[in-house]
């Protein structure tokens, strides 16, 4: 039995959003075909995901000690730990967000600081940073409108370049 993440990051609800709308018919059908694999959903815009700060780098890198945070920090290390345990316990993961402004939602980019801890989820080697779990398959449906704004012409979508990389 394989456990599949679901992350969905939009605002919209599943009727307005493209994202949305074929995020949820992939789960429909992958639960059709895998009836006993289980599926985790994960609202990024419902969940509290910290941003990093100073108190979260500082524990992340050993320069701080998690009993000598302030209980506020202490909370943000916590959930942020949680984010990234339910993530590596995945099998799978599918993502569903839209592009906003050449990028993703900042509430996935603030998820993905969340997971992106050395050690855990990659490593640094020679070679530059390598995935942990590069035999995890992964999903992503990313809509965007083609609109891109004249002085961005040229520019790619980070979205696409962000979510490559993970
Ligand atoms: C705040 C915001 C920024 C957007 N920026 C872009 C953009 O840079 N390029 C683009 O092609 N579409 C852009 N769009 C359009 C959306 O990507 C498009 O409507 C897509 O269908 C959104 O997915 P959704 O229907 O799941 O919300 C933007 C939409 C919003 C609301």
């Amino acid at each position: 039995m394989a456990k599949i993440l679901y992350i969905a990051a939009n605002v919209k609800t599943v009727n307005d959003s493209f994202s949305l709308s074929v995020g949820q018919e992939f789960i429909q059908e992958y639960k059709r075909l895998n009836p006993n694999d289980e599926i985790e959903e994960l609202d990024l815009f419902k969940t509290e995901i910290p941003f990093l700060d100073q108190a979260i780098l500082g524990s992340v890198f050993g320069t701080v000690k998690y009993d000598e945070l302030y209980e506020e920090h202490q909370r943000k290390v916590q959930l942020m730990t949680a984010n990234l345990d339910q993530f590596i316990h995945a099998d799978k993961y599918v993502f569903a967000t839209p592009l906003w402004n050449l990028g993703v939602p900042p509430v996935l980019k603030a998820y993905f600081d969340n997971i992106s801890i050395a050690g855990k989820t990659f490593k640094f080697t020679k070679e530059g940073p390598q995935g942990l779990l590069l035999e995890k398959k992964h999903y992503a449906f990313n809509l965007r409108e083609e609109i891109i704004i004249p002085v961005y012409r040229k520019a790619k979508s980070t979205a696409f370049l962000i979510l490559k990389q993970y």
